[in-house]
């Protein structure tokens, strides 16, 4: 297996004044960080955060972390969180896809912190691939949608990637310290979400509240929605192949509720090599804006005869079908991953507003699935087109009670 990008950057040298721009700094991975950075003020200086919709708690953290440079969605957000801003403090703001662009590409920046939510996160982040920037990846769309794309980018500008999603973060640590050598498998835990234990007809009558309950993690509610289809571990098998050069049969999913165990590699010889920690996303967020060096997290330590039982059991594909999904449309080809994240996108919004049943987020990627035959998606224009495609036969699906 060969890692997506190297792991050489100027910026791995310094260890005091890191520069990080933010995308998605009003998300839960976002606020996660900045918890981080005002743990680690010496080491972390953020330079641009942006959010999209979220004004208010975007002002809050701008006048405590006083960057230059903020991104929002629309002018209409621009001028409100303008009017938010303390006065005589007077930063640029940045507007729209362009303008998290800019700011993935800001030459005074050492990191980018890549966590806007779901495909509209791809453009921002394989801009600042371009740039050669040091990307920490939240946005696990963007492999899925991208993930060829990705790699060929790093190579030829000299990008690297770091992952900040717990699993790939875990399996990043027990690959990398061997070089990558002799990996036979790589394992990925899943917790199993809150309907781990209920039957099918339980699951057909779950509301977007109970779905949004997860059991150990705190996560924005698109995530949460795919954590409890399991979704989430088939987007992750397919950020793993991306990110490790693995090919599919080589990602296992093994669920694990405690959600201490973060991710196994499997070597030659058949030993394998686990990855520990508390369920908090500071750690692998901390993981990458210090690597090589660990930051002062300052978190509960994991003390594991406190926790006293670890258990682990076999994905149930009929009862969450959608990890069977992912796998089916990374076998297919590669414009297959991005009908499936298109579909899943839609179909997780129209669960949340009550437009389909919580089965029905499965039913409506499957006949998208089906209905998708492979077409090119050499670049990034060919899979924003498909994207798009797909959203608008998703919502119609969704319109004509299809699922
Ligand atoms: N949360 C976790 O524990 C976790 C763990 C591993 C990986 N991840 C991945 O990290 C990413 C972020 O997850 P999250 O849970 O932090 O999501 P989240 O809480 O929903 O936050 C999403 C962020 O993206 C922004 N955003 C929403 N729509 C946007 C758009 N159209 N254009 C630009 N920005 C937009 C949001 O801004 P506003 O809020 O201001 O609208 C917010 O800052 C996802 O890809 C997720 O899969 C998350």
């Amino acid at each position: 297996m060969k890692y997506i990008s190297s792991l050489s950057s100027p910026v791995f040298n310094r260890h005091c004044g890191r520069t990080l721009a933010i995308l998605g700094s009003t998300g839960s991975i976002g606020t996660s960080a900045l918890k981080v950075v005002a743990k680690n003020r010496d080491a972390l200086k953020v330079v641009a955060l942006a959010g999209a919709r979220n004004m208010s708690l975007l002002a809050r953290q701008a006048e405590t972390f006083r960057p230059e440079c903020l991104g929002v969605l629309t002018e209409e957000k621009a001028r409100e969180l303008r009017a938010l801003l303390p006065a005589g403090y007077n930063p640029q703001i940045f507007v729209g896809q362009d303008g998290y662009v800019a700011l993935a590409t800001l030459p005074e920046t050492d990191l980018i912190l890549a966590a806007q939510v779901g495909a509209a996160g791809l453009v921002p982040a394989l801009a600042a691939a371009r740039a050669g920037k040091v990307i920490c990846l939240a946005n696990k769309e963007a492999l899925v949608l991208a993930g060829n794309l990705f790699r060929q980018t790093c190579q030829d500008s000299g990008a690297v990637i770091l992952p900040v999603d717990s699993e790939h973060n875990a399996l990043f640590q027990a690959f990398i310290g061997h070089g990558g050598k002799q990996v036979s498998r790589l394992i990925l835990t899943a917790s199993g979400g809150p309907f781990r234990t209920k039957s099918v007809e339980e699951i057909r009558a779950v509301t977007p509240a109970q779905a949004l309950k997860h059991p150990n993690w705190s996560m924005g509610a698109k995530i949460s929605i795919d954590s409890a289809t399991m979704m989430n571990k088939g987007l992750e098998i397919i950020e793993a192949v991306h990110l490790y050069g693995a090919s599919p049969s080589e990602v296992d999913v093994v669920v694990h509720p405690q959600s201490i165990v973060h991710s196994l590699v499997e070597y030659a010889d058949g030993s394998q090599l686990a990855h520990l920690g508390m369920p908090d996303m500071e750690i692998p967020i901390g993981y990458c804006l210090g690597y090589p060096q660990r930051l002062n997290i300052g978190l509960e330590r994991l003390n594991l005869a406190k926790v006293g039982t670890l258990t682990f059991e076999a994905p149930d594909l009929m009862r969450f079908p959608c990890l069977g999904l992912a796998r089916e449309a990374l076998a297919a080809g590669p414009s297959h991953p991005v009908v499936l994240n298109a579909a899943n996108e839609i179909a997780v919004q129209a669960f949340l507003d009550g437009r389909i049943t919580f089965t029905g987020i499965a039913r409506l990627i499957e006949r998208m699935l089906s209905n998708h035959s492979l077409t090119s998606v050499h670049d990034l224009e060919d899979i924003l087109d498909l994207d798009a495609q797909t959203r608008t036969r998703s919502e119609e699906a969704i319109g004509k009670g299809e699922c």
